[in-house]
């Protein structure tokens, strides 16, 4: 691959404190960017200032959604270092989401070399406070001008920082979740287990019925039964049954394989917990439940961490989960994550990049 060009910006914009950072709505100077055409490749490795693309209408992009994108998070720990969180394991995600959209994948070392450049370059916007991060998001476009149904020839790879706070306004507070059956996210054979832009577009439909009903988010189901536990809003699901932890398997293929879920798996595991990864339908958690049983439920994803369920709205019935509070085991894993991100716990894992 070429060296990477570095183009500086001439004016800095203003680094809004900590406390004013919501999610994704400030971006920082500069992005990485890269081309590629069929009889190329990648080509032209560049880090330029911060700005709108030139896009062709046309662009198979605008009309096909044929795109990807991953999000990983940068952290400063107390040392003051930057480090990026496992992002070997979301280059290999981004690229499994590219093959099942028909993009070229790219080289994992050259797309680590993007990303630890870029945000090397952006250290500065790197948030210092814990619950605080700069969010990276690596994204695939294609920007073919064609108006036919077939895998582009040509991609534009980009890189964009935004430094961010909590995901949800509830921040670490159990938000309440609608249960859908009438909408669905995915289906076997489908696209749910890749990051691509459309599932989000789906998605929103449902999301905002959820929203106009006091929800801040929706369950998705499986799209054949309608029955079994696939997602949380754009987050993986984890429910505790008694003394069992159980997140639905990757097998089927419509849940997006979390890099937060790998992790809180990982340490469940490390601690000596019952860990399942299994179908769990929305009947066996309403019956755990009603007999005392449901202790927990948290969704898992990079961008809010950990997220506690407080509630749950099934067919018309609440059900409430541990009154409502944040679990124990759920405050452990957000608390054990964040430590390791931020470098006050060690990194036994190798999970850590330093920048
Ligand atoms: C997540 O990290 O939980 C996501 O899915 C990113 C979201 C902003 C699309």
């Amino acid at each position: 691959m070429e060296p990477i060009r570095i183009t500086r910006a001439t004016t800095r914009k203003p680094k809004p404190k900590d406390s004013e950072l919501g999610f994704g709505t400030v971006f920082t100077d500069h992005m990485f960017v890269t081309d590629f055409q069929e009889e190329k490749g990648w080509y032209d490795p560049r880090v330029e200032p911060y700005g709108p693309f030139s896009l062709d209408p046309a662009a198979a992009v605008l009309h096909y959604a044929q795109s990807v994108f991953d999000g990983l998070k940068a952290f400063r720990g107390h040392d003051g270092t930057v480090r990026l969180f496992r992002p070997q394991k979301h280059i290999e995600r981004l690229n499994h989401s590219a093959r099942r959209m028909c993009i070229p994948p790219l080289d994992p070392d050259f797309a680590l070399k993007s990303l630890v450049t870029l945000v090397g370059i952006e250290k500065d916007w790197v948030p210092a406070s814990v619950g605080h991060s700069l969010y990276v998001r690596p994204t695939i476009i294609a920007s073919e001008p064609f108006l036919g149904v077939r895998p582009a020839h040509s991609y534009i790879y980009f890189v964009i920082l935004s430094p961010v706070g909590a995901y949800y306004p509830e921040g670490m507070n159990p938000v309440k979740i609608l249960v859908v059956d009438k909408y669905v996210r995915a289906v076997e054979g489908g696209v749910g287990a890749a990051k691509t832009a459309g599932n989000y577009a789906a998605s929103l439909y449902a999301a905002e019925e959820a929203k106009h009903q006091g929800y801040t988010q929706v369950l998705w189901l499986d799209g054949v039964h309608r029955k079994y536990l696939d997602e949380v809003g754009t987050m993986n699901i984890m429910v505790k049954i008694g003394d069992e932890i159980v997140t639905p398997p990757l097998t089927s293929g419509t849940i997006l394989p979390g890099v937060t879920r790998d992790s809180a798996l990982t340490l469940m595991r490390e601690w000596g917990l019952r860990v399942s990864e299994r179908q769990v339908s929305i009947d066996e958690v309403r019956e755990a439940a009603h007999r005392g049983a449901l202790k927990e439920v948290w969704g898992t994803g990079t961008a809010a961490v950990i997220s506690p369920v407080g509630e749950l709205a099934y067919q018309g019935e609440r059900i409430v989960i541990n009154g409502g509070r944040i679990g124990e085991l759920t405050q452990k894993l957000y608390d054990v994550i964040v430590a390791i991100q931020y470098a006050e716990a060690p990194d036994t894992h190798g999970w850590l990049v330093e920048v």
